[in-house]
């Protein structure tokens, strides 16, 4: 496996990000970006990201939140989003944390890489059990949560949702830093 490098992005950062875009294309935008629309700055796009992992202007509803990005040879190749607290929104669908690998790369381990990445960063923000969901349908998702030591709570199905979601915790103080 190549050197996959796990961090937020920085102002260095658009061109690699931009790649990234690239790999999604045809794709739901929201894989590799929330935030990020074609023709925003990288410097907005820092900013706003700072924002939230602060939690400063935060739209309605949304909690502080940081975007880890994985790197590869100068590429943004996926994303583990970490939501810092959960709120009643999260509690039915989405969960602490989410992932997602640019297709090309995926079923290379990155996308396991991403996810602990993200466990560690919600470990050492202090919180103590981890909610991971994902669709019933999603069979890799479920293998990775159920590797990453998740224990099923229970099904989910809400009228916005389209699918029957999983919903797993995981015990952090169990999760190897
Ligand atoms: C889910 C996702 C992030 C997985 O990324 P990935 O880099 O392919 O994952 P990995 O290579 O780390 O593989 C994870 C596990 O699934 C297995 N796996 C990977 N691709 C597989 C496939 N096509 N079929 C069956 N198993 C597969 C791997 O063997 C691995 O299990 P192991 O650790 O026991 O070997 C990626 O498929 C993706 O981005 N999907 C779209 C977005 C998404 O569904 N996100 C999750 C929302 S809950």
């Amino acid at each position: 496996m190549k050197n996959l490098v796990i961090r937020q992005l920085t102002p260095n950062d658009e061109a690699a990000f931009l790649a990234g875009v690239r790999e999604w294309a045809g794709e739901d935008p929201a894989w590799h970006s929330f935030v990020w629309q074609p023709g925003m700055t990288h410097a907005d796009h820092i900013r706003i990201l700072e924002n939230q992992f602060r939690g400063e202007n935060m739209e309605e509803g949304k909690v502080p939140h940081t975007m880890l990005y994985g790197f590869l040879g100068g590429i943004v190749i996926g994303r583990c989003s970490v939501r810092h607290r959960l709120n009643d929104r999260l509690r039915l669908r989405g969960g602490h944390i989410g992932y997602a690998v640019a297709p090309r790369f995926r079923g290379s381990g990155y996308g396991t890489r991403l996810f602990h990445a993200g466990l560690d960063h919600l470990k050492g923000l202090g919180v103590a059990t981890a909610m991971v969901t994902c669709a019933k349908s999603n069979l890799v998702s479920k293998r990775m949560i159920e590797c990453a030591g998740g224990v099923f709570d229970r099904e989910s199905f809400n009228d916005d949702d389209d699918e029957l979601i999983l919903i797993y915790w995981i015990d952090l103080e169990k999760h190897p830093s």
